[in-house]
């Protein structure tokens, strides 16, 4: 069987600046999605690369007092060398200076040419060369485009037009025959009701600058910016000639990923040049949101972007890759913020993920020589290895639907089973009984098989420390093929114990200076604090050490055989909740907690009140009458706020 084939594209980034966090976020993300289909033996095309012509880089490289093809090569070089960086699998990185891509983009202007889709006129309107785009009368004000804040300016000159109009009905029937042409849903309303409302004709040419390509037809001219810039999606691939074999595989694309910035040029333009062209059009043009700094888009012209080098140098690349698809769905905004990335590295992947790795390991060598015990199938662990194949199938709908953050999730709640297995069948004990060797036996296996199982569904997103454990346990053969059926793992496989595998992360003490908060660095050194210590006091970093959250319970019970104690479920933020037990019997019926938010303390060591495994405590208060009352909080928090 031939594998089937997927292309997957992020836009082409303009060269008047270096690279920022919004660019890494597509390619990040392009990236892992890359890397999850060549996983599961797909064929993949990953595309990535500069847009280099226009007004815009013409100016810019004037400002500089440089050529615009020596601004190109020095920014081009900090997108490809950022993306190495950054860890980035592309296949291919186009410039759109390469002189066969010019070719393709010339080829493709004749096809719009011989459609009979292209006409000389005059041009005068607003235009912006800070967003390379045309805008009519009601959208600007004050001198600005009121979609992106850029200052736009009058024009007037001889032009080319597209004949874009003739296009509207198409388009229309273009989103109506497959929601998934564009998306998410909101970019796909947004663009259609924009089209219904009628389309003008397209300036696709420019005569007062020249940085760019000349028309074929009229040397005159330059052809607009993003005429040329999307031509690289095909041009990548060697062109639309028959003979191109990577074109013959890959297109039409399966997804054009792209910021919301610049859904308009890819849903609207882009279909329609192709239409004109006759060509294929795209499966799915994914229009993700923006990474705000305190609520305002990152961007290179508001000076208030961040740079992916500055935060590579404050943690480690799979803990921003993690924390930039877990953080929020692909098509939302999310605010950058230092805390929530330290929450998220401590609470998903130094305790959940990264816990159960370098416990099992440990475990592994203190009972079974670190090797892979030979064992036999259990019943008791059926529902465990249902959920593997589960999870499986369920990560695999996600990646396919471009939802990486409900991946991630569902892959760490299968992560979090491992751990309350481990916790539930506590090997610690069994090793102590002879007669037990053989459960001891399986549960090693099963949770091995497990961490293999996470560990390959996570490669994609966070590959450097995937890699390392896979290393660790001795996988060279790393595609989701060998998730088909549990007991891949060979016994006898000798397990190795790699490092810890992510650092837990102190979060900022200067919160209270009301500054942005910059998490203590992986290099720095702690200052010593000489101020004296009074007796019964403790520091603030050993306070910080204990970890509170809101708490929402779930369910309450009794527990048989004792009056002061009640078995809680809490929801503290987790993909699985928590089993507390807690001594508050007395002074609470357990019906009237549920649904009710608590202080929880998490970090305390699990222990076993009455046989039933308590995962932390609920804070309460000694009330005068002898009685207990809980710290309660209105519903009006998310269960997981940290209490601090
Ligand atoms: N050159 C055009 C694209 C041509 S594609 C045929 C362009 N370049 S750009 O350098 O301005 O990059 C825009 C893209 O960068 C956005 O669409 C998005 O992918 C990414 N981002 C830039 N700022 C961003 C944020 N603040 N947040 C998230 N991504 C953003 O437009």
């Amino acid at each position: 069987m031939t594998p089937s084939s997927f292309y997957i594209t992020t836009p082409i980034y303009y060269v008047n600046g270096a690279p920022h966090i919004g660019h890494a976020y597509t390619t990040m993300v392009a990236d892992a999605l890359a890397r999850f289909h060549r996983m599961d033996n797909e064929e993949v095309f990953f595309l990535t690369g500069t847009d280099e012509h226009g007004l815009k880089i013409q100016r810019s490289a004037e400002a500089r007092g440089i050529s615009p093809q020596a601004l190109a090569d020095e920014n081009s070089a900090k997108f490809s060398d950022t993306f190495k960086h950054l860890g980035i699998d592309y296949d291919r990185f186009i410039r759109t200076t390469d002189p066969a891509h010019k070719e393709v983009v010339r080829a493709m202007y004749d096809r719009l040419l011989a459609s009979g889709d292209v006409y000389l006129d005059h041009y005068a309107g607003w235009y912006s060369a800070s967003d390379e785009a045309f805008y009519a009368e009601d959208e600007i004000a004050d001198g600005c485009a009121i979609s992106s804040g850029s200052k736009v300016e009058w024009v007037e000159e001889q032009s080319y037009f597209f004949k874009l109009s003739a296009y509207q009905d198409r388009l229309i029937q273009w989103y109506d025959e497959n929601n998934a042409n564009v998306q998410p849903e909101r970019a796909r309303n947004e663009i259609r009701s924009f089209v219904q409302g009628g389309l003008k004709d397209l300036s696709i040419s420019r005569t007062t600058f020249n940085w760019g390509i000349e028309l074929p037809n009229d040397p005159a001219h330059v052809l607009y910016v993003w005429v040329d810039a999307l031509t690289n999606y095909i041009s990548a691939l060697g062109g639309f000639g028959e003979d191109s074999e990577a074109y013959n595989k890959f297109w039409p694309c399966n997804v054009h990923l792209i910021g919301k910035d610049i859904l308009r040029f890819h849903a609207v333009y882009w279909p329609a040049f192709l239409m004109s062209a006759e060509l294929p059009l795209p499966k799915t043009v994914f229009a993700h949101g923006w990474w705000l700094n305190d609520g305002v888009k990152m961007s290179k012209s508001l000076n208030n972007s961040i740079s992916p080098k500055d935060l590579t140098d404050t943690y480690d690349l799979d803990v921003l890759r993690y924390f930039f698809m877990r953080e929020i769905p692909l098509g939302n905004d999310g605010n950058f913020d230092h805390s929530r990335v330290i929450l998220r590295n401590n609470a998903e992947l130094a305790d959940n993920y990264g816990n159960l790795v370098n416990r099992t390991f440990k475990m592994l060598k203190g009972f079974a020589a670190g090797k892979a015990p030979s064992t036999s199938a259990c019943d008791e662990d059926a529902a465990l290895i249902e959920s593997a194949a589960q999870t499986v199938a369920q990560v695999r709908a996600h990646v396919h639907a471009l939802a990486p953050h409900a991946a991630l999730e569902t892959a760490l709640k299968f992560s979090s089973e491992l751990n309350v297995y481990l916790q539930t069948n506590q090997p610690w004990k069994l090793a102590k009984d002879e007669t037990k060797a053989e459960r001891l036996a399986q549960v090693l296996y099963n949770t091995l098989e497990g961490i293999r199982v996470v560990t390959l569904l996570l490669a994609p997103f966070i590959p450097d420390t995937c890699g390392r454990v896979l290393t660790a346990m001795k996988q060279s053969q790393r595609d989701f093929s060998t998730l088909e059926s549990w007991g891949f793992l060979e016994a006898g496989t000798v397990i190795d114990t790699p490092d810890v595998l992510f650092a837990k992360l102190e979060l900022p003490k200067d919160e209270e200076e009301e500054q942005a908060p910059a998490p203590v660095k992986k290099s720095k050194k702690k200052k010593k604090d000489n101020s004296p210590q009074q007796p019964g006091e403790i520091d603030f970093p050993t306070f910080q050490s204990v970890e509170m959250k809101v708490g929402k319970v779930l369910e309450a019970q009794k527990v048989d055989g004792s009056e002061k104690l009640l078995k809680l479920m809490i929801d503290v933020g987790e993909p699985t909740p928590r089993q507390v037990v807690s001594g508050i019997a007395k002074s609470y019926e357990p019906e009237a907690l549920v649904g009710r938010q608590f202080a929880v303390v998490t970090n305390l060591k699990p222990a076993k009140l009455f046989g039933i495994l308590s995962q932390g405590m609920v804070l309460a208060v000694d009330r005068p009458d002898g009685g207990l009352e809980l710290t309660e909080f209105s519903e009006a928090l998310a269960p997981g706020s940290r209490i601090s």
